[in-house]
């Protein structure tokens, strides 16, 4: 039975000793500190195993998928290993996540490259990898890519990404795919026909499916289906009177998690086989062969599953106005505070059972007074030494680290009951020094 007056994510790896300390896969968190440091971003991975299985294998679907992990969330060489491991294919947008994928063993075949302003050496390198999929998002690519490919000998396969003109409910920053969005080809105006037929007219590109994406941490299933239903009726179009034998649309992922207790709980399991069952449904009922699914799911298969320790260094209470604890992180590897006033789930690790009775907030160590991780919430009275958890920090936090004021980023471990195994290793200050250069004249 657990008592503890804090929210945070219910899982059979997350739990409180009889002292009222944090346990993670069964590890007290102060020893997970002493052995690896602090602050440090812990994995649990029998979760994220679960919920790749979950995604990998949804219920009485009966329908053709293919998985994509959306490594911007998180990713690390392993953690690529790790998703191939369970069978998903892994999304980029880079040359380096492409590079980062690679190097963790995923063939090839089953990378899918995004990118709104991909480059020629990125195109290039995807070209020489012969990765499996490029989403193209603009007419400039189209042309760029079809030369690239006519060089190299290749043909590609290609998707179109559709903005299908659906706006989730999220923060406007990860809305995307509204009309006035930077990505895509848009719906409304003939943009995305338009696409179409220019990648039908190149022989280079071999269109196979489309694609859309219209934001990120959604907790609603109607514009997940709104835009299906569009996509459908354009993939009909597209098949039906532009000829092109597509065979795949990928809804592009963005199922939100919990990070407040008053937040819609949105299954992924139940969202996706409710998404899948209109799409069989609206194929029967216009006489459209079901397309091979793609999704490409980031932050509902690694969200919860990270948690990351840090240590108070210093507090100060400043009577009738604010009471702050100054950790040894803070914006430099979780952003989401600083950019989109995101919360996490925060509690004092060792302190789990405690009457959470004054207001604390919780800031970074950078100089600079928007690096905070967190205001206003009610936890006992913070010490220095104390250990903070921030619960579901597993996507998007470490992978927007920063080097801001030099401070090295932390490492991050891969954790279950009876292994732990670094994904990546905490940063020394020879690794902040090692891309800077000396011109000549500055050290005669
Ligand atoms: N596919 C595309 C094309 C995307 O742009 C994204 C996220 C995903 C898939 C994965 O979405 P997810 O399932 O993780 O929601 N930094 C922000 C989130 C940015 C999301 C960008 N695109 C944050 O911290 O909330």
């Amino acid at each position: 039975m657990n008592q503890s007056p804090f929210f945070y994510p219910r899982l059979p790896e997350i739990d409180i000793d009889a002292q009222g300390e944090l346990l993670l896969a069964g590890h007290p968190a102060h020893e997970l500190v002493a052995r690896h440091g602090s602050p440090l971003v812990v994995i649990l991975e029998d979760a994220l195993r679960r919920n790749c299985r979950a995604w990998m294998h949804p219920p009485e679907s009966g329908l053709r998928y293919r998985m994509y992990y959306a490594s911007k969330a998180l990713l690390t060489s392993g953690l690529a290993a790790l998703m191939h491991s369970e069978g998903l294919g892994i999304d980029v947008v880079s040359m380096g996540e492409m590079a980062t994928a690679l190097a963790g063993g995923v063939p090839p075949e089953m990378i899918l490259m995004h990118g709104n302003a991909k480059d020629r050496s990125e195109l290039q390198y995807a070209l020489e990898h012969r990765v499996g999929r490029i989403v193209i998002d603009n007419l400039e690519e189209i042309t760029r890519l079809a030369e690239l490919a006519r060089e190299a000998g290749i043909r590609q396969k290609v998707f179109v990404r559709v903005t299908p003109g659906v706006r989730p409910s999220t923060h406007r920053y990860v809305q995307t795919g509204q009309q006035d969005s930077k990505f895509g080809f848009n719906l409304e105006g003939g943009l995305a026909e338009q696409a179409v037929q220019q990648v039908l007219r190149c022989p280079e590109l071999e269109l196979v499916g489309l694609h859309c994406h219209i934001g990120s941490q959604v907790l609603e299933s109607e514009p997940f289906v709104a835009a299906a239903g569009r996509m459908l009726e354009f993939y009909a179009h597209v098949q039906g009177e532009l000829g092109a034998p597509l065979d795949e649309l990928n809804l592009g992922g963005g199922i939100g998690i919990r990070y407040r207790d008053r937040d819609a709980a949105m299954d992924p399991v139940l969202h996706m086989s409710q998404l899948y069952a209109f799409v069989t449904q609206w194929c029967e009922d216009n006489n459209v062969t079901v397309p091979l699914i793609c999704d490409e799911p980031g932050r509902s298969i690694i969200g919860e599953t990270g948690v990351t320790l840090y240590t108070v260094q210093s507090t100060k209470q400043i009577e009738n106005i604010r009471n702050y604890a100054s950790v040894d992180g803070g914006m430099t590897d979780n952003p989401r505070f600083a950019l989109y006033e995101a919360r996490h789930p925060v509690a004092p690790a060792r302190r789990m059972y405690d009457a959470p009775d004054q207001l604390w907030s919780v800031s970074g160590k950078c100089c600079e007074t928007g690096d905070m991780l967190i205001h206003d919430v009610e936890m006992c009275e913070l010490h220095a030494g104390d250990l903070m958890a921030f619960f579901s920090t597993g996507a998007y936090t470490w992978s927007m680290a920063s080097n801001y004021n030099r401070v090295a980023r932390p490492a991050v471990l891969l954790l279950a009951a009876e292994r732990e195994g670094l994904l990546a290793r905490r940063e020394t200050t020879e690794d902040l020094l090692r891309l800077d250069c000396i011109p000549d004249w500055l050290t005669a």
